[in-house]
């Protein structure tokens, strides 16, 4: 399989015409080093690096850890990438540069040759970190709930169809994978592992409970691009935020609002309940935010109340005549109002197949309450009652049941851009809770407010379904025996590098400030617009995204 992916791939190195087929569309080959035979080179300077927690140097490797859930290690030329939640080790080599061998590694370990050209993302999840990092022109298929616009872009492209991912019961099948997308695309990037597809590799950042160790997984999807020095930029500035945002929300003395996250759930064969969810995450948001989270003790302790999961996140109120359930429905549903009346804010999260047309009206019908007894609530009679789904994207899909017919399906981008952003999502939370700030992003007022529906004509790159992305420029250029490697530095139009035997950028200190005495004018000057790169990147992000 992995075979039948580098024979694609040498042939479009052999004949440059044939690049404008589907997939495998490498910028006439601009993202690969050239390296004389039996080369030594270092291709990932220091200043390209993912910076982590941890960093430790043995001899000519440098491992780099995150707060959770991965590493990276640096050979001369490659990369070894653990994701240890996913259980999964990945060795990314530079494109140009030779592979490790396989026999080097234990069994079970990926192969990939990095920048990645072109990307299946089935998911919606790991999407929202390939357009923060402004690759989505590498992204070949997607989900059809993807809500960034440029994902939607993608699905209007001519040819649409073969722009939508494999579903999630084709995920689990590797001979279907590799027909359906292993002849476009050199890599798949799914939220767990899927041992039987050698092209996959897991973003776990939906499993990490932290919500800025969630984010933090832009560095990891950044791996795969080269792009995990600007993609730590990135969380840094996402990180700032989220600490300005939550000292900002917790400094004041002033009671704390108590906050609830309630849902309704009603599916054909499976038990109907009510429920109030405790999560990491959502615990966090909400203290972050100067709120206080339901008191889970008393909650749990009432009769009939039970936990599903075994982290007890969870805690329903069912009536399916299971042990220890509620005996009726009546009772269930009185148990949860007065576990609710001790809310200030709640957080509505029940499915809405529809959620345009959810407003105060359809909670009711839903959780099957009169007004009267959602009167009885304070954060209902205060309007005070929210829903994370303010920001949705919607296609039209064909019918199921007959598809002649076509159905509306709404995507959600809590359940994307949302996972990526924790500090803007910690601004809609504050919004909720203290009722300061304007303009909500995901979790908008039920009473008053309305879901915002994007689709792909807001999306920013100039031709969302041209064949050929832009170059990643590797970071050095191989100078005669005896010279220092170039530096890369500019990518913007063509890639430019420091002189020859002039900069000896990899010398420099990480940071771009110099305790070494420069030795003349272009060792100085390449740090600098290194930087001042990485800085114009950052402000672009905050402006698009802030
Ligand atoms: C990073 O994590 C790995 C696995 O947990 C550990 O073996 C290694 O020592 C850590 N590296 C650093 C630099 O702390
Ligand atoms: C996997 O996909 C192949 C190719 O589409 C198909 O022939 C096979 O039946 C599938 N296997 C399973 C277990 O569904």
């Amino acid at each position: 399989m992995r075979s039948h992916a580098l024979a694609a791939l040498l042939a479009l190195l052999a004949v440059p015409a044939a690049l404008a087929a589907d997939g495998f569309q490498r910028p006439a080959n601009g993202d690969c080093i050239a390296l004389s035979t039996g080369s030594d080179v270092a291709l990932f300077p220091e200043q390209y690096m993912m910076v982590g927690d941890e960093q430790a140097k043995d001899g000519f490797v440098t491992q780099v850890n995150s707060s959770r859930g991965f590493s990276v290690q640096y050979f001369p030329s490659y990369k070894v990438v653990t994701n240890s939640i996913a259980g999964e080790t990945y060795v990314l080599s530079q494109c140009g540069a030779q592979v490790p061998p396989a026999s080097q590694f234990p069994e079970g370990t990926k192969f990939f040759t990095v920048p990645l050209v072109s990307l299946s993302a089935p998911e919606t999840v790991p999407y929202a970190f390939v357009d923060f990092l402004g690759l989505t022109d590498r992204v070949h298929d997607v989900s059809p709930f993807v809500s960034a616009p440029c994902g939607q872009a993608l699905l209007e492209c001519p040819g649409g169809d073969s722009r939508i991912s494999p579903d999630a019961m084709q995920l689990t099948n590797g001979t279907y994978l590799e027909a359906a997308v292993g002849a476009t695309t050199d890599g798949l990037m799914a939220t767990s592992a899927l041992p039987d597809y050698p092209e996959s590799f897991a973003v776990s950042a939906a499993q990490d409970p932290g919500v800025l160790n969630r984010a933090e997984w832009v560095k990891f999807v950044g791996l795969f691009f080269n792009q995990e020095r600007a993609a730590s930029d990135i969380f840094a500035a996402i990180k700032a935020e989220y600490e300005a945002t939550k000292a900002s929300a917790t400094s004041g003395a002033a009671k704390k609002p108590v906050v609830a996250w309630a849902s309704h759930f009603a599916y054909p064969g499976m038990s109907e309940n009510y429920g109030i969810s405790f999560a990491e995450y959502k615990k966090e948001f909400t203290q972050d935010a100067g709120g206080a989270m339901l008191d889970r003790e008393a909650v749990s302790g009432i009769k009939g109340v039970q936990a599903i999961d075994t982290a007890a996140e969870f805690l329903t109120f069912t009536w399916d005549g299971s042990e220890g359930s509620f005996p009726t429905q009546a009772e269930a549903k009185a148990a949860f109002l007065e576990a609710l009346k001790k809310a200030d804010v709640i957080i509505d999260e029940t499915y809405a197949e529809n959620p345009t047309t959810y407003d105060s009206a359809a909670l009711l019908k839903d959780w099957g309450l009169t007004e009267a007894e959602a009167a009885t609530l304070p954060a209902w009679a205060n309007k005070k009652v929210f829903r994370p789904d303010g920001l949705l994207s919607l296609q039209r899909v064909p019918d199921f049941t007959d598809p002649s017919k076509t159905v509306d399906q709404y995507g959600s981008d809590w359940f994307e851009g949302a996972i990526a952003r924790p500090g803007k999502v910690l601004k809609d939370i504050v919004r909720a809770v203290q009722g300061q700030g304007q303009g909500f992003t995901w979790v908008r007022n039920l009473f008053t407010e309305q879901p915002v529906v994007t689709d792909g004509k807001t999306c920013n790159a100039a031709q969302p379904c041209a064949a050929q992305p832009r170059t990643i420029c590797p970071f050095v250029k191989e100078c005669p025996v005896g010279q220092a490697p170039a530096l890369l530095m500019s990518s913007s139009n063509s890639c430019t590098y420091a002189e020859c035997g002039k900069a000896s950028a990899l010398e420099q200190p990480a940071d771009g400030s110099s305790s070494s005495l420069p030795t003349n004018a272009a060792a100085m000057a390449a740090p600098a617009i290194v930087l001042t790169l990485i800085v114009v990147a950052f402000v672009e992000v905050l402006m698009h995204f802030c």
